[in-house]
C-alpha cells in the first residue's frame, strides 16, 4: 500500500521504516530541511538500536523516501499519517499547533479519498479538531473529498522502538467507517500473526487509551517510589518488596522498579496533559496530580542522599556521574533525572565528571562547555579524581562493578545508586558505602 507520514521524529521515522520493511511504499514528510537532507544521506538523527540499517536498506529498496514536499505526498497517498510532536503548552496541555498545521496542509492538497491516521499522542477530542481543520480547507477550495480521521495511538518505547513496532502487543484503531478499519487492518497485517491483536473501537476511546496506558505505567512507578521512600525510613529493602509483589500476576513484574524518577518525552508530559484535560472539565484528578508530584520529588531524592551522606552541601566535591540519558539504549535526555541531579550538584558548588555510552553529545548540546562539567570517555575515566559515584541510568555496562577500581579511584568510597543495580552487601563488603533507592538497611 502507499502511505505518507508527516513527522520524522521517533514515532514517524520508526513507523515509516517498519511499514516500508513489510513492503509498503512510504513517503516521510518533514518541514525540517536539514533533517530530510540528513535522512536522505542515510544519517538517522536519533540513536535507536537497529533503526539506521533498516532505514538504509529500505531506501535502497526504493520503498522509503524522505521529502519536504507535502503536496505530492498527500496527492499520491490514500493513507496519510500525522506523527508530529505535541510538546506541552505552558499550562501542561498538549500543544496541537504542529498537528493542526499538518491537518491544514492535508486539506489544502487532498486529491481524493483519504484516511488520515493520527499517531501523535493527542488529547481526547483532537480527531474532531483535525477533521474540522481539513474540512475548512476543503470548503475553502470548494471541493468535497471523502475522508475520515482515525486514531491509531503508538505504544513503542525508545530503545526498543523497532522491535515494538515490528511485534506490537496490540494495535489500537479508533474509527467509525468499516472501510477505515479494513484499510488499517490490511496495512498492519504483516506485523500481527494473530488478528486478536487488533483492538477496534471508536475514535474517542482510542485517544483516551493512549493516555490511560502511559498514566497507569507512570502510576506504577510513582507508587513504587513512594513505597521505596517508606522502605528507606522503616529499614526495609524495596528490592525485596518488589520481588515479593511482582510474582502476583495481577501486579506483574513490569514497571515496578523504583529509581530516580521517570523521565522521557512521554510520561511526564502525558500524565500532565491527562490531568489538564480532567481539570478543564471541572474535575480534580487527584491521583494523576499525585503521580506527577511524587515524580518531581523523586528526582530530587538522589541529591538528598548525597547531602544525607555528607551531612552538608557537597561544595567543592567532585562527582562521577554514570548515565545521563533518561533510560538505557537511547541518547534522549528529555526530562532525564540526571539533569535534576547535575543542576543540584552544580548549585551546591560541586563538580561533575560525567559518562554516558550515547548521550555525551546531547549533554554538550544542553549544557555547553563549563568548568564544573568534564565529559569523560569511559565509565572508568569518569572515576578518575572523583570523591563519589552517582549512577543515574542503568546501562548494561555499569552492572558488573569493578570494586578494586572503584575503591582505588573513588576518594570518599561512596556510591549513590539511583537505579538499584548493585547488591548493597557486595559493595559494602568491598569497603565502599552504598546508598540505593528505598534500601533502608544501608542508611
Ligand atoms: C513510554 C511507554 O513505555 C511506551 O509504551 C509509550 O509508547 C511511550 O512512552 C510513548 O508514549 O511514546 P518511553 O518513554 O520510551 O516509553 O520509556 P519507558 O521505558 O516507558 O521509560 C520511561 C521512564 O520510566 C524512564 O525514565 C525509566 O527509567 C522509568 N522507569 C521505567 C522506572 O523508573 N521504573 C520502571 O519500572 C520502569
Amino acid at each position: 500500500m502507499k502511505v505518507a507520514i508527516f513527522g520524522t521524529g521517533y514515532v514517524g521515522l520508526v513507523t515509516g521504516t517498519c511499514l516500508a520493511e513489510i513492503g509498503h511504499e512510504v513517503t516521510c514528510v518533514d518541514v525540517d530541511e536539514a533533517k530530510v537532507e540528513a535522512l536522505r544521506a542515510g544519517r538517522v538523527p536519533i540513536y535507536e538500536p537497529g533503526l539506521e540499517p533498516l532505514v538504509a536498506s529500505n531506501m535502497e529498496g526504493g520503498r522509503l523516501r524522505f521529502t519536504n514536499d507535502a503536496r505530492p505526498a498527500i496527492e499520491a497517498n490514500e493513507i496519510v499519517f500525522i506523527a508530529v510532536g505535541t510538546p506541552p503548552d505552558e499550562d501542561g496541555s498538549a500543544d496541537l499547533k504542529y498537528v493542526l498545521e499538518v491537518a491544514r496542509t492535508i486539506g489544502r492538497y487532498m486529491a481524493g479519498r483519504t484516511v488520515v491516521v493520527n499517531k501523535s499522542t493527542v488529547p481526547v477530542g483532537t480527531a474532531r479538531l483535525v477533521h474540522d481543520a481539513i474540512g475548512a480547507e476543503l470548503s475553502a477550495r470548494g471541493v468535497a473529498h471523502d475522508f475520515e480521521v482515525v486514531s491509531n495511538p503508538e505504544f513503542l518505547k525508545e530503545g526498543s522502538a523497532v522491535k515494538d513496532c515490528m511485534h506490537p502487543d496490540r494495535i489500537v484503531i479508533g474509527a467509525e467507517k468499516a472501510s477505515s478499519f479494513e484499510k488499517l487492518r490490511r496495512l498492519y497485517a504483516p506485523f500481527v500473526r494473530n488478528r486478536e491483536r487488533f483492538v477496534e473501537m471508536d475514535v474517542t476511546s482510542a485517544e483516551l487509551t493512549k493516555y490511560a496506558a502511559n498514566a497507569l505505567l507512570a502510576t506504577k512507578i510513582s507508587f513504587m517510589n513512594e513505597v521505596a521512600n517508606i522502605a528507606e525510613r522503616v529499614g526495609a529493602d524495596i528490592e525485596m518488596v518488589r520481588k515479593g509483589i511482582g510474582s502476583d500476576p495481577r501486579i506483574g513484574w513490569h514497571f515496578i522498579y523504583p529509581g530516580a524518577g521517570y523521565g522521557g518525552s512521554c510520561f511526564p508530559k502525558d500524565v500532565q496533559a491527562l490531568a489538564r484535560t480532567a481539570q478543564k472539565l471541572g474535575m480534580h484528578p487527584e491521583l494523576l496530580e499525585a503521580v506527577a508530584s511524587v515524580n518531581v520529588r523523586q528526582k530530587r531524592h538522589l541529591y538528598e542522599l548525597v547531602e544525607r551522606h555528607y551531612g552538608a552541601s557537597p561544595t567543592g566535591k567532585t562527582f562521577a556521574v554514570w548515565g545521563l540519558a533518561f533510560k538505557p539504549d537511547t541518547d534522549d535526555m528529555r526530562e532525564a533525572a540526571s539533569r535534576q541531579l547535575l543542576e543540584q550538584l552544580w548549585g551546591a558548588g560541586a563538580r561533575v565528571r560525567a559518562y554516558d555510552p550515547e548521550a555525551m553529545a546531547e549533554t554538550r548540546r544542553i549544557y555547553g562547555v563549563r568548568d564544573d562539567l568534564v565529559l569523560c570517555e569511559s565509565a572508568a575515566a569518569a572515576l578518575e579524581g572523583c570523591d563519589a559515584l552517582v549512577i543515574v541510568t542503568e546501562w548494561r555496562e555499569f552492572r558488573s562493578p569493578d570494586l578494586e577500581l572503584m575503591r582505588a579511584r573513588i576518594r570518599d568510597r561512596v556510591i549513590f545508586d539511583g537505579r538499584n543495580i548493585y547488591d548493597p552487601a557486595e559493595i559494602e563488603d568491598g569497603g565502599i558505602a552504598y546508598y540505593g533507592i528505598g534500601r533502608g538497611r544501608s542508611i
